[in-house]
């Protein structure tokens, strides 16, 4: 099924550029989009930089996507500078209502009447936020989940001000950028997430002021047990399992009396006084064990990468976003790389990359493997180049790597600039034959030639089978154009018999 393509905006203005305001950064600047920045701290610029740092590492484990050209960096002295062209305005500054407003009112009477204005309060309503503003009508709340370049929720609040086109074209623009927009029926102090949230976080408060249990055993409680459920499943679906054959009923008659049990505090709060803070804070530093906050946030991501991974092979959850985003991230790259190919004069300068450290060695060059992983990404960007994006696939067709020969040539370093040109040596129905030669940026050295046979395959029927006419045009005019070159030296030794 082919799905609606969603409208990114070009540029993003960020009011704040605290943890919440990174995390929008590194996602939009991610996602190609530029990002003007209004933040009164001296140091917020460095936090933002430190945050896409983090960002860039994780999104790279994360998927062989193709993510756009980043977006550009900018940081304002004013509020107006920086909302002044931006199609999507976030505010992420201090959680206090008095500040929020002032700052939404400002940005209102300086941004594109055609602008979504948002704020990322936590649980603000947006009724009360919107009251001095400019044009509340384009006025929304949309809350989202740290770390913000990686968690695909973001929660939608209206108030009574907000049009109905507003909420739809913010879900669109939210959607472009990979996350998965839910949006709340009617406004509600707290939202849905963080009313369960919050739940959790009084029980949790209670158990250790009444010392039943210290921090790490609270979240021991969560992350053995439950919390590897909730990735998956929420709360209702993973009760109905609870109910075994007989689902939701039974689970219900089962606990439903449970519910009268004095299990929770729920309504009370714990006084958070000197005592109790204390404790939370001894504790949670033995938890920490020396570890730094940028130790635990790598610990979190590579951790996060491993279960959306896993989600995404079941399409399942959080994995479906993920999936859907890759889908899209294909079909722009194949749109970009045709504008860029248009006047290329026959060469196909398709893949480059910047060596990242831990593609180094014992040797401490660029290990054998990763010139496989440089290699396999210059033939997807061809396969995208000819046709082969997120619908073709979806339709049950693509092309499989059947058999590479690489010749590994000269050495390449950690923050080199590494790129590679394609020739399309012979292809027919059903058969592609690739040659790339991979280069260092600046003196131009050949690294290594790797030369790929690839099969047309009916994914469903799990067979070879002709390539779609679109595509079969577009291999013909790609070797119209690179007729001319000179046939590659060490071509012409895959599919040789021994
Ligand atoms: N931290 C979370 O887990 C989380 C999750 C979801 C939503 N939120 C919401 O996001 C918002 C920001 O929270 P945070 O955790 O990033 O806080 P933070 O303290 O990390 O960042 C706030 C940033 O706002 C800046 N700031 C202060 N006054 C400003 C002004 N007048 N204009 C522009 N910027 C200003 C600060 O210098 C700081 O960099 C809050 O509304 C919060 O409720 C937080």
């Amino acid at each position: 099924m082919r799905e609606e393509r969603d409208t990114k905006p070009r540029t993003a203005a960020l009011l704040g550029g605290g943890v919440i305001g990174g995390g929008w950064a590194a996602r939009l600047l991610l996602a190609g989009v530029d990002v003007r920045l209004y933040d009164p701290a001296s140091d917020a610029e460095q936090g933002v930089i430190a945050t896409l740092d983090r960002a860039r590492r994780a999104w790279r484990r994360l998927t062989m996507a193709p993510l756009p050209p980043e977006g550009s960096l900018t940081v304002t002295d004013s509020i107006s500078e920086a909302v002044s062209d931006a199609e999507l305005v976030q505010e992420s500054a201090p959680e206090r209502e008095a500040l929020k407003r002032e700052l939404l009112s400002q940005a209102s009477h300086a941004a594109l009447s055609t602008a979504i204005i948002a704020s990322s309060t936590s649980g603000l309503l947006p009724s009360r936020l919107s009251t001095d503003m400019d044009g509340p009508e384009r006025f929304l709340v949309a809350h989202p989940f740290n770390p913000v370049y990686f968690l695909p929720l973001v929660e939608l609040v209206g108030g009574p001000q907000t049009a109905t086109s507003t909420i739809e074209h913010a879900a669109s623009i939210y959607r472009s950028l990979g996350m998965r927009p839910l949006v709340v029926r009617r406004e509600i102090d707290g939202f849905i997430a963080d009313r369960l949230l919050e739940a959790l976080w009084r029980e949790a408060l209670w158990l250790v002021n009444d010392d039943v249990a210290t921090v790490e055993e609270v979240d021991d409680a969560i992350t053995y047990g439950a919390g590897l459920r909730w990735a998956a499943m929420g709360i209702f679906l993973t009760y109905r399992l609870g109910g075994g054959e007989g689902g939701m009923r039974h689970f219900l008659e089962q606990f439903g009396p449970a519910l009268a049990l004095p299990w929770t505090h729920l309504t009370d709060v714990p006084t958070l006084d000197q005592a109790l803070l204390e404790k939370l804070v001894t504790q949670s530093d033995a938890q920490a064990d020396g570890r730094s906050a940028d130790e635990l946030m790598r610990v979190r991501d590579d951790c996060l990468v491993a279960i959306l991974q896993g989600l995404r092979g079941q399409s399942f959850g959080a994995g479906e976003a993920l999936a859907r985003y890759e889908r899209a991230l294909i079909g722009d790259s194949a749109a970009h790389l045709r504008d860029a190919t248009d006047d290329a004069g026959g060469t196909l300068r398709l893949h480059q990359v910047i060596v990242p450290t831990d593609w180094i060695d014992y040797n401490g060059h660029l290990t054998e493997s990763r010139y496989l992983d440089v290699l396999a990404e210059s033939t997807d960007a061809f396969l995208r180049l000819i046709g082969i994006d997120g619908d073709y696939i979806a339709d049950g067709h693509s092309y499989y790597t059947v058999e590479t020969h690489i010749r590994h040539i000269a050495e390449a370093s950690a923050g080199e600039h590494l790129y590679t040109e394609t020739r399309l040596l012979a292809h027919d129905q059903k058969r592609l034959h690739l040659f790339h030669e991979m280069r260092r940026q600046g003196d131009e050295t050949l690294l290594a030639t790797g030369e790929h046979m690839l099969l047309h395959v009916d994914r469903t029927a799990a067979a070879t089978a002709p390539a779609e006419p679109a595509v079969l045009a577009s291999l013909s005019a790609i070797a119209d154009t690179q007729r001319e070159l000179p046939w590659p030296e060490a071509a012409g030794r895959v599919g040789r018999r021994p």
